[in-house]
């Protein structure tokens, strides 16, 4: 049988070399992969499995045989290069917020909306949702077919690998100087993160929510269900990988936190790591490197009728970003949604 053309756009990024390691992982059927980036990149090499390849840059990067383009590259990049590359015939399975509301675009999170994915044609266009979206609708979907879901008050603890990998180094940088007694550089955060958390992620909005927040009510809507009302303050934590993200959940119909166990446990994507004693529980750090939502310390909250409080946890690049968006291409191909273009000889 023939495999696909898959072309990974920022290749060199956070997102794009999760994206490599995880084709490879889930051996997916690809004939060819292609990395791309910037001009800047051009030559510079990335690790797909054992394999070393090279990157091209984007802007000469022909489309006409590729059937699926991973993109990570940044909105503005994708605004101009997603409309192109899927009119050359290539499917976007694209991971900036450029695309995500647009009604002809389909946002998915495989566990939670496969279905919507069918939509993908009008544009060649397939939208994932920002990462702390990704893994918060992982775990709310089972409960919310259980008992439906009317209210959600979330905080997030995010960690700095969701801004780009210059905003680790930062994390790393000040770190060190921290220690060496230097002087702290703040250039992708606005205050110091080092040995420090920062109440603000993407830009303000008119209503003093930030952008943010505002994506976490508006994708969890068009993902699960618009009737869901969803408030987020969203914080950014010196954390190298992993999103946590405390969750209060008040639901139409009764619901137990022993019934909300025992449906997480069987529900896809999740796990449930629930002891009520000491590292009974998981952190980031568990989590970075694996593929599940975990979802720790279930308990009542008896502040509203039906109500739950829990505490979720998952990689930031990969279901976050790069598992979900090869999750989306696997059900393209297990769907027949798309077939490889014949290559020539
Ligand atoms: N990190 C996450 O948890 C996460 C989660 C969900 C969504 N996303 C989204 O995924 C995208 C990438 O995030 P990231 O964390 O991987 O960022 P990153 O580490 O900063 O990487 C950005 C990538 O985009 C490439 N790029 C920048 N300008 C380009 C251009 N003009 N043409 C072609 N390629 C260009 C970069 O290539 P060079 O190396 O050549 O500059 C690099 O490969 C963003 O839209 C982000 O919002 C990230």
């Amino acid at each position: 049988m023939m495999g696909y053309k898959v072309a990974v756009v920022g290749a060199t990024g956070n997102v794009g070399r999760e994206m490599l390691n995880i084709l490879d992982e889930r051996k997916f059927p690809a004939d060819e992969v292609v990395v791309l980036a910037s001009r800047r990149s051009v030559g510079v090499e990335v690790s797909y499995g054992d394999r070393t390849l090279k990157v091209k840059a984007l802007e000469h990067y022909d489309f006409a045989d590729v059937d699926i383009c991973l993109m990570s590259a940044g909105g503005a990049v994708s605004k101009e290069w997603s409309p192109k590359i899927g009119a050359a015939g290539a499917v976007v399975i694209d991971n900036s917020s450029a695309w995500r509301m647009d009604p002809d675009v389909p946002l998915i999170v495989p566990e939670v909306n496969a279905d919507a994915t069918a939509g993908f044609a009008k544009k060649n266009i397939i939208a994932n949702p920002n990462c702390s979206t990704a893994q918060l609708v992982v775990a709310l979907k089972p409960l919310h077919d259980k008992a439906r879901i009317k209210r959600v008050v979330v905080s997030t603890y995010q960690s700095v690998s969701g801004a780009g990998k210059d905003a680790m180094d930062e994390l790393f940088s000040q770190t060190k100087a921290v220690y060496t007694n230097d002087e702290l550089i703040n250039k992708k955060f606005p205050k110091r993160i080092a040995f420090n958390v920062i109440p603000h992620i993407d830009v303000f909005m008119e209503d003093g929510y930030t952008k943010e927040e505002w994506k976490m009510m508006a994708e969890t809507k068009k993902i699960l269900d618009p009737k869901i009302k969803l408030t987020a303050t969203c914080v950014r934590v010196p954390v190298f990988v992993g999103h946590s993200e405390a969750v209060n959940v008040e639901f139409e119909q009764p619901i137990t936190p022993d019934e909300a166990r025992d449906i997480l446990r069987g529900a896809p994507g999740c796990l449930v790591i629930d002891k009520h004693e000491p590292g009974g529980y998981v952190t980031p750090y568990e989590a970075a490197g694996e593929d599940a939502t975990y979802i720790s310390r279930i308990r009542e909250d008896a502040t509203v009728e039906n109500g739950l409080a829990f505490w979720c946890v998952s990689d930031n690049l990969r279901k976050g970003a790069a598992l979900n968006a090869v999750q989306i291409a696997e059900v393209l191909i297990n769907r027949k949604l798309i077939t490889a273009k014949k290559k020539a000889a």
